[in-house]
């Protein structure tokens, strides 16, 4: 499918998918949604401590990239794991504009070696922070309790309703530890009673600008 480069409200980019006309991110700020959903109302459940992220999406390596710089402020070491099954062009990551939007440009280097990191190959970062990205479907995801946290950022419901089904979820329930948490930006009902049909333990929070409403999901 065609992809193509724009720019979000808060002046950061995106990949928009004509086809679909859907994003990789919020339209109303890629980084705003970011911060919001990933890090704000996950990340920063668990300060001071080892984290282990199970990224559901790795796509453009933004939740990835904020979660390097703001685990530092949380004082947090990172596992990451980020999974993707179509992993974007050399081209398309030098089109993103993170770095600078970010004014992050001393991390720059960090953001490069995200990208060029082979796939299924762990690799340290910083002392503080290793990537694995492990190219795989989402469908073939069957780790066993062993994150702390999900970030759930795949395409929407109206364009891939097959992941966001009991079948995925349970997948992911099954990857958390007890007490682990899965945040994702979206907010539909019928999201919501899948969830809760594994097992999770569902709140409906604010949403980023320009959404009203968020899911946080907890394994008990
Ligand atoms: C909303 S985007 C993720 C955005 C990403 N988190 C970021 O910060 O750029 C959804 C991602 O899921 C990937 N994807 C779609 N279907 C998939 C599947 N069945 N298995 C694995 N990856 C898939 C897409 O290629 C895309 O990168």
């Amino acid at each position: 499918m065609k992809r193509e480069i724009i720019q979000t409200l808060d002046g950061s980019t995106t990949i928009h998918i004509a086809e679909w006309d859907e994003c990789y991110h919020s339209k109303h700020g890629a980084i705003q949604e970011a911060q919001h959903v990933f890090i704000k109302n996950g990340l920063s459940l668990f300060p001071n401590r080892n984290v282990s992220i199970l990224e559901i999406g790795f796509g453009t390596g933004l939740n990835a990239f904020i979660t390097l710089l703001e685990a530092k402020k949380l004082q947090q070491s990172i596992d990451y794991v980020g999974v993707e099954a179509y992993p974007i062009s050399v081209d398309e990551v030098l089109s993103m504009n993170y770095v600078t939007e970010l004014n992050a440009s001393q991390e720059s280097a960090i953001f490069d070696k995200m990208h060029e990191s082979n796939w299924g190959e762990k690799i340290d970062l910083r002392d503080d922070f290793s990537l694995i990205k492990r190219k795989q479907f989402f469908e073939e995801i069957d780790d066993i309790d062993q994150f702390d946290l999900i970030y759930f950022d795949a395409f929407g419901y109206r364009v891939q309703p097959e992941l966001w089904s009991t079948a995925i979820f349970e997948r992911m329930y099954k990857a958390l530890k007890a007490n682990g948490v899965l945040v994702t930006y979206a907010a539909r009902g019928v999201v919501k009673r899948s969830m809760i049909e594994v097992g999770f333990t569902v709140e409906k929070l604010a949403g980023p600008p320009g959404k009203r409403e968020m899911f946080r999901a907890r394994k008990s």
